[in-house]
Parts: C-alpha cells; structure tokens; sequence
C-alpha cells in the first residue's frame, strides 16, 4: 500500500480508519481493523459509562496490540466532558471529535498525546475546525451511515481538498478496495470505513442488524430524524441520521409527530421498528465476514488498482 500521512503518523500499514460508530464499534471490533494493518477507533456514545470504556479497550489491546483511537460526540461533551476524560486515560493515538465545534477540547487531546480528528460536513465546517487547531479533517459525505450531512462524499471531499493545507480523510460510501483506491487516487491519505464493517461478528448490538444489513440494497436507506426523536437523543437539527429504512420508517418518517408520540411507537426489540444506522455502502455488505478479512481485501484490492497506472 502506498505511505500516507495517516500511515506515517500512526505507523501503520493500510489507510483505512475502522470509523468510530457508537451503539456498534467496540474493543473487539477496533481490534480486528488495527490488527489488520489499520487502526480501529470505539465509538463512544452519550450513553456509554467509563467502565464500558475500559473494559472495550482491554478487549481491543488484546486483539489490536497497535494503535488505538475513540470518536466523541463534540455536541454532547458541552453538557457532559466525562467520556473525553474517560477516552484521555488510556493514552490513544487519535481522537475523533465530530459534529460540532472541537475547540475546547482540542488542547486537552494533544497534551494527552492524541492526534485530533474531526468528521465534517461542509466548507463552513472544515474553517470552524481548521481554527479549532485539529491535526486532520474527515470528509464525510451524505452518503454515510449514521449521523452525517448532506452533501455527497465525492464532491466534498474533492472541493475540501481544494480548499486546506490539512491532511484530508473521506468517510461516507467506502466499502470495497474500488472505494479506497478512489479517495487516495484524488488526495485524502486515507478512508473511514463504517458501514463495511457492520455485518462483522466482531460488532456490538442485536443480531438482526447484522441480518438486517446483509439483506439491504443500497437503496434500502433514509436519512431522517425520526430514529432520535423516538429514542429522546437530542441532535441538533442540522444532523440527520442514515439508517435502513424500515416500519418505522416507512410510517413517521417526513410526519410532522412530537418526541412522545413517536417513543409510545418506538422498540429497539423489534427488528422490523429498531434503528439499524448504514450508509448507502448497504448493498456492498454481502454476508457476515470478519473485519480483519474485510480490511485486507480492501487494501490487496486497492493497491492493485492503485497500480493500473504505473
Ligand atoms: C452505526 C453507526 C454509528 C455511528 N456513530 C458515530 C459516532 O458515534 N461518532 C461519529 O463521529 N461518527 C459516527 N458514525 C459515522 C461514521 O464514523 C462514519 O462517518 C461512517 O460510517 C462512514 O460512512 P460509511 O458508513 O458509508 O462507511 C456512525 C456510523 C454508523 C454506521
């Protein structure tokens, strides 16, 4: 594989980042993605404790051995810093500080000797983090699953390289070595990859969202708010989440209806009701596989192509 920026600093040997997803990506996930040449990040959600955290990374040091990162929830850390001191602790190699304005935080990141990483969503977004100080920026497109913006990953990530000195990552639709051979060909020193890496048994969360996931076409997802206003997750209204359409979905999505009405509709136990957050890289999840062989597909994949032209 060709050295990038993300290579070099981490001193690892694919530049595919295992994207932090919370509900989803734990210790044995991120440890699979490091351990296959990558690095894996834990997703820490609002509703993850500091024990949770711990043990998670124990779990990914075992497997991992290598670098480790966490994303965070910037929004959510004005109410409550806790998770970043919990995260600081255990002396990672990257932070992902994501949907909102990373500057409080940032200083506390590199003092614990962490790079700084922030997804962004528009040109707006990429200044607010360049004057923040982060280390590097994370295009993340429409087309990505979970919580994102609106617009599409390759024209972001192109006009964000036009526009910033910084090392550029993209995130949003990179499930296949096509993917990543793509997003380094144009300039980003490396990948974010979440929704590939979903149907792996090394993922948190209910089984039928692995299930789920592997039967989803890429055109069997919504970007909506429904999903976290059943479930009291105050996002600000400028971030919509992608999931697998379903009941749920088919029912209130684009229905003008409160928190309440749709929380009595709401049941995380019901595969055909509970959110399964995907990108639209949906339709490239054919079967449940492990994410170290995903990864080293990607990067064999990838690096042949990368080749075509020499
Ligand atoms: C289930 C799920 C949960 C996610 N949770 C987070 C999160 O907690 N923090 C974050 O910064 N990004 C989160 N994301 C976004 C990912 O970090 C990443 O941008 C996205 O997965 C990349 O697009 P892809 O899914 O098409 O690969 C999540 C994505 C998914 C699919």
């Amino acid at each position: 594989m060709p050295a990038t920026w993300l290579t070099r600093e981490l001193d690892i040997s694919v530049p595919i980042v295992g994207a932090p997803m919370g509900g989803r990506a734990g210790g044995r996930l991120a440890g699979e993605v490091t351990r296959a040449g990558g690095i894996g990040l834990i997703g820490a959600a609002r509703y993850n404790s500091a024990e949770w955290i711990d043990g998670e990374v124990r779990l990914a040091r075992e497997i991992g051995g290598g670098p480790l990162g966490f994303g965070l929830m910037t929004w959510s850390l004005a109410e409550d810093d806790s998770l970043l001191t919990a995260v600081l602790a255990h002396r990672p190699q990257v932070v992902v500080l994501s949907f909102g304005d990373p500057a409080p935080y940032v200083d506390r990141v590199h003092e614990a000797g962490a790079l700084v990483l922030s997804q962004i969503n528009t040109i707006d977004d990429l200044r607010v983090v360049e004057a923040a100080g982060v280390d590097a920026v994370v295009a993340q497109g429409h087309e990505a699953g979970g919580h994102t913006g609106r617009i599409g990953t390759l024209p972001l990530v192109q006009e964000v390289l036009e526009s910033t000195s910084l090392p550029v990552l993209a995130a949003g639709g990179i499930a296949s070595g096509r993917g990543l051979a793509a997003v380094l060909a144009a300039g980003a020193e490396g990948a974010f990859v979440g929704t590939a890496l979903l149907a792996s048994p090394e993922t948190v969360g209910p089984e039928y969202a692995r299930t789920r996931l592997v039967e989803a076409a890429s055109a069997d997802t919504v970007y909506t708010d429904v999903f976290d206003k059943a479930r009291h997750q105050p996002w600000p209204a400028r971030w919509g989440g992608r999931a697998l359409r379903n009941s749920f979905t088919d029912e209130w999505h684009g229905r003008d209806a409160d928190e309440d009405t749709l929380a009595r509709a709401y049941t995380a136990d019901d595969p055909d009701i509970g959110v399964v957050y995907a990108g639209e890289a949906a339709g490239l999840v054919r079967a449940e596989r492990p994410a170290g062989e995903i990864v080293r597909e990607m990067a064999v994949q990838a690096e042949a192509l990368l080749g075509r032209f020499r």
